[in-house]
């Protein structure tokens, strides 16, 4: 048995929450293979939008979506995650099954364009608002590269200090490797509390 990697464990917990014609969000399109596999965890009866701030990135992706014949489940913004709420169809409040975030820079691009923690955390904010009860976020976080460890460990306070009652949430690193990724994941609770005004 080997241990999967950060990104690896994010898709099996991903995939054992999405259903067929589950809605969706990435965050961090990338290259598109994170948006890939939601589109076709969700397949053609569910949707997936993505954000990214890129034009090259989402070319990329484009291309990959149309190679799979999954771009028709597929709606990208470029615009940055933290316009989710503004973006988002307003009926995906509190319905979206899982959303990714795969922070960083976009692998063979421009390593200077990086996330950021000042719209990384405002985007998990409302990613976790716009969560369906039961449903998942996941975070793979990269210290290697300049702002990554801050990011990650605001990141990771962020998630240690959710209420408990409405969320659940874990983190999965390698231990005895510099820079490993980790895997935040946050599951929000099936029975929602209602908060005092
Ligand atoms: C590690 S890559 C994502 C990899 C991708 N999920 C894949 O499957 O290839 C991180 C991406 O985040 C994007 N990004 C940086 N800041 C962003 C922001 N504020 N909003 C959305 N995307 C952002 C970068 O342009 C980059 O493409």
């Amino acid at each position: 048995m080997s241990l999967p990697t950060a990104l690896t464990l994010s898709h099996q917990l991903i995939q054992s929450v999405l259903q067929p014609g589950a809605w969706a969000v990435d965050a961090t399109v990338g290259n598109g293979h994170d948006t890939l596999f939601l589109a076709q965890s969700v397949g053609d009866q569910g949707h997936v939008h993505g954000f990214d701030i890129q034009a090259e990135a989402l070319a990329r992706a484009e291309a990959l979506f149309r190679k799979h014949q999954v771009q028709e489940r597929i709606t990208l913004h470029q615009r940055s995650h933290d316009q989710l709420a503004k973006t988002l169809p307003p009926d995906w409040r509190g319905r979206v099954a899982a959303v990714m975030f795969n922070l960083g820079y976009l692998p063979k691009g421009n390593s200077s364009i990086i996330t950021r923690c000042e719209t990384t955390l405002p985007a998990l904010s409302q990613a976790l608002e716009w969560l369906s009860p039961g449903g998942i976020l996941t975070a793979v976080l990269y210290t290697g590269h300049p702002g990554g460890k801050d990011e990650a460990d605001r990141v990771l306070r962020f998630a240690a200090t959710l209420p408990p009652r409405q969320y659940r949430s874990i983190r999965y690193q390698t231990m005895n490797r510099d820079y490993a990724p980790s895997l935040v994941a946050v599951i929000k609770s099936k029975k929602q509390t209602a908060t005092k005004a």
